[in-house]
């Protein structure tokens, strides 16, 4: 299944291509059209197989995904080999896709950005050999990205946020806090010490077998998760228990939060005689609980991280800005929260698009951007040999251990359910 969201913005461009023609020809109208800049990015981290062409003023030209969410709903998560294989059948068609819908040929292509690290190893390979072939094959430069670094940068894309600023990045495969400082300059001040937001929320709906219900059978376990809280009637009857409490640091932990939620529907599982397909009755106030708990817990390790940052002066207190992205940013409720803890701390809170906070080609193509614009890590395509993946790879510079050196006090804020 192909979205190509840009149809619109090219067709509008063509258009004014078209009129201003017919009246009467402009050729330095067409040349200049012809002699921008473009980037081509590629994202197979994970199980999308995006791609993206943008100009080096951040213009999206076209944009192709290919989703592989439904299959894995059905197998009941991602199996890597099976995302492999879709990703080896769907890259060429992707990037020929996007290529197309932008009326360009690679030979118009500046440079390739491509997905390196940090993702499912199999997933990644197949981006890579893509990019090699491509570059080679047309003589052109390939700019390697970080995922998490591309999830952070793209707000930039579409609202004015300056250096630096705080990020809290959370997805299905992670959970990070950073001070980004620059395009490749970030400080990473705490991380998940196992599973990922999204993991948990896509694990529980799974066990609750929310996708039985029609209205939750083709989204993913997060997107259900948050529209089934909605329609709790008491959201408090399920107490799940707030992680790290001790831990005066900006770390998450999750698995604990999952185990609790599991072991409570076991048990509202027996008490109602639940077989086969059934769910239990309460499974809207489930959801909500576990909702609020995660939510509890991102907002509070983040006050943790605008604490520290204030005490180490890492964020100028006159442009504080927050930016929340990966897929989990797209939750209204988590973003509301985070809003009010800002309000509180006096930042600004920023968070792309939906479609942009999800996995997609165009942050690829728009980090391709940023460093071709520092001319940063542009390797030619003669010299393609020591570019590799990599499944696990931090997020700049560790700084961890000084975050849990600092052990620093908060009061916490309290999360508000009538958001
Ligand atoms: O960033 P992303 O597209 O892929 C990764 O890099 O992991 O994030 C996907 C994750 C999934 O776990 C999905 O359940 C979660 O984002 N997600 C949400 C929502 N929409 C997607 N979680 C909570 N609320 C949502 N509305
Ligand atoms: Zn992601």
């Amino acid at each position: 299944m192909f979205i190509n969201r840009s149809s619109i913005i090219l067709t509008l461009s063509r258009q004014v291509l078209r009129t201003t023609l017919d009246r009467k020809p402009n050729l330095s109208l067409i040349s200049n059209i012809r002699s921008r800049t473009y980037i081509l990015g590629i994202e197979t981290s994970c199980d999308d197989t995006g791609c993206a062409i943008l100009d080096t003023n951040g213009n999206v030209i076209s944009e192709s995904i290919h989703n592989q969410n439904l299959l894995h709903l059905r197998n009941g998560g991602i199996i890597p080999d099976v995302a492999q294989d879709l990703h080896r059948r769907y890259i060429e068609p992707t990037v020929t896709n996007t290529l197309k819908e932008a009326n360009l040929t690679m030979k118009e292509i500046s440079a390739i950005a491509v997905t390196l690290e940090p993702g499912l190893p199999l997933s990644l390979a197949v981006g890579m050999k893509y990019a090699k072939h491509l570059a080679r094959k047309f003589d052109k430069p390939i700019i390697p990205i970080h995922h998490m670094e591309a999830h952070a940068l793209v707000a930039r894309m579409q609202q004015h946020i300056s250096f630096p600023f705080l990020t809290l990045l959370i997805s299905g495969g992670h959970c990070l806090l950073a001070v980004v400082e620059d395009v490749k300059k970030f400080k990473l001040l705490g991380k998940s010490i196992d599973s990922a937001p999204g993991e948990l929320f896509d694990k529980v709906a799974r066990r609750m077998k929310l996708r039985n219900l029609f209205e939750y059978s083709k989204i993913c376990g997060g997107q259900a998760i948050e529209l089934a809280a909605a329609k709790s009637l008491n959201p408090h009857i399920f107490k799940l228990p707030l992680p790290l409490v001790d831990y005066k640091d900006c770390n998450f932990s999750f698995n604990g939060l999952k185990t609790a939620a599991l072991l409570q529907l076991h048990r509202k599982e027996e008490e109602h005689r639940i077989e086969g397909d059934q769910l239990i009755p309460e499974y809207n106030d489930l959801c909500a609980g576990v909702l609020m708990a995660v939510t509890r817990h991102l907002v509070h390790r983040t006050q943790r991280a605008m604490e520290f940052c204030k005490q180490y002066k890492m964020i100028p207190d006159e442009n504080a800005q927050l930016v929340v992205s990966g897929g989990v940013a797209c939750n209204n409720y988590i973003f509301k929260n985070l809003s009010v803890l800002c309000e509180e701390m006096n930042y600004k809170i920023y968070r792309p698009t939906p479609k942009l906070c999800m996995d997609n080609g165009i942050m690829i193509a728009w980090n391709g951007v940023e460093k071709w614009r520092r001319s940063l890590d542009i390797n030619m395509a003669t010299d393609l040999q020591s570019l590799d993946i990599r499944a696990d790879s931090p997020l700049g510079e560790n700084l961890i251990p000084l975050v849990e050196k600092s052990r620093i006090r908060i009061k916490l804020l309290k999360i508000k359910l009538d958001l």
